[in-house]
């Protein structure tokens, strides 16, 4: 029996709602394998800054610091909100959270289940076998200078004798171009051996690094295949030829856009999962943040609707990578896949004949499948 604890963030939006499907899914395992989770929720984005002027308290992080993981919702609000001089913004909560734990690489699964082949905007034929991971860097490029602005990298929107005008700043280091290529080759090891670097060499600098050191690091890993895509040219390669890619690798934005578009091989963006790790080792094995990719749809949160799947596979990961226990992890991931094999659908996967639930229902049917496995 394992003792485990885990700091849960809800935050806004769906969040709060897909989130609960996933810690009853994660109640669940403990129950039926015998482990003790201690859980601690805490306020995070815009819920936070409401009650507590933060987007994450000191408080919340220090007790993320003592978990064994964390497992998060979604943040944000209506855009209508933002204003271009908000100081605090929900953002900020998540950008504390992995450069704080140095979360540098950030895993997105993508399968196009069997059974979900006809819930894709995407002909079936094309999507069948298909199974990937994108690394997304996610310590560093653009995303960095907005949220830590300092005189190396500069972003910002100033005004000029001429009018306006809006800076941000793409800066990576060799160090950190070095570390996710090498997480990318350790994790194609363990799966298909094939590596796909994305960037933008003809353009940028920061592509014209990457691609010299992923050739630098290649030969390190004999055993793994790998190729240089530009990153135009694979956001079209990702709907002609999916079931090609295994392992793909990429900096901070190339990897955000990317993984949106891939989600809709597995049929819905409610049914990607990720996971954010670092250097920062637990007992059994990573420490780690884990999030669905989708954001907190405002449009649709508070109206049962939400598909929890994404939040659910996230514990599957957080099982995986932070706990080790990889028997749970692989029971939730069978419970998800025949649920949805037996018919039952959320609204954004539904297709004709399917039997649509909502966000609650789906996460009682993936606890019942549970049992079964
Ligand atoms: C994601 C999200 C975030 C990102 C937002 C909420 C800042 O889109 O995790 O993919 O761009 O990293
Ligand atoms: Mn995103």
């Amino acid at each position: 029996m394992g003792k485990y604890t885990i700091t849960v963030l809800p935050g806004d939006g769906v969040g709060p709602e897909v989130t609960e499907q996933a810690v009853a899914v994660l109640e669940a395992i403990g129950e039926m394998y015998q482990h003790a989770f201690t859980l601690h929720k805490r306020l995070v984005g815009m819920a936070a800054i409401e009650a507590e002027h933060t987007a994450i308290s000191d408080a919340t992080f220090e007790l993320c610091a003592q978990s064994d993981a964390i497992l998060f919702g979604a943040i944000g609000s209506l855009p209508a909100h933002i204003s271009l001089d908000a100081q605090i913004k929900p953002e900020q909560a998540l950008f504390r959270l992995r450069k704080g734990f140095q979360f540098f690489a950030n895993l997105r699964p993508v399968r196009s289940f069997e059974s979900l082949l006809n819930a894709s905007t995407l002909k079936p034929q094309y999507l069948r076998g298909t199974d990937l991971i994108v690394v997304r860097e996610l310590m560093a490029g653009l995303y960095y200078g907005y949220f830590d602005s300092t005189p190396a990298k500069p972003s910002e929107i100033r005004r000029t004798s001429q009018g306006e005008e809006a800076i941000d700043t793409l800066l990576y280091t060799d160090t950190q171009i070095e570390r996710i290529v090498r997480f990318a080759f350790d994790i194609a090891r363990e799966r298909r051996k094939k590596v796909t670097s994305v960037d933008k060499a003809n353009v940028l600098s920061s592509s014209l690094l990457w691609r010299h050191i992923v050739e630098r690091i290649a030969p390190d890993y004999p055993d793994v295949a790998y190729e240089h895509l530009l990153v135009d040219a694979c956001a079209m390669h990702l709907l002609r030829r999916p079931a090609d890619f295994d392992v793909i690798v990429t900096e901070n934005l190339f990897g955000d856009i990317l993984t949106d578009e891939a989600s809709m091989l597995a049929g819905s963006i409610g049914m990607l999962p990720s996971a954010s790790l670092g250097t920062r080792q637990t007992e059994y094995g990573f420490f780690g943040l884990y999030e669905p990719i989708h954001g907190s749809a405002p449009d649709i949160s508070g109206l049962d609707k939400a598909n929890p799947i994404a939040a659910i596979l996230s514990v599957a990961l957080l099982l995986r990578y932070s706990l080790g226990l990889y028997q749970e992890s692989f029971a939730v991931e069978r419970a998800v896949e025949q649920t949805i094999a037996t018919g039952y659908r959320t609204v954004d996967i539904g297709e004709e004949g399917a039997q649509i639930v909502g966000t609650k229902e789906m996460g009682r049917l993936i606890i019942d499948a549970l049992s079964y496995q």
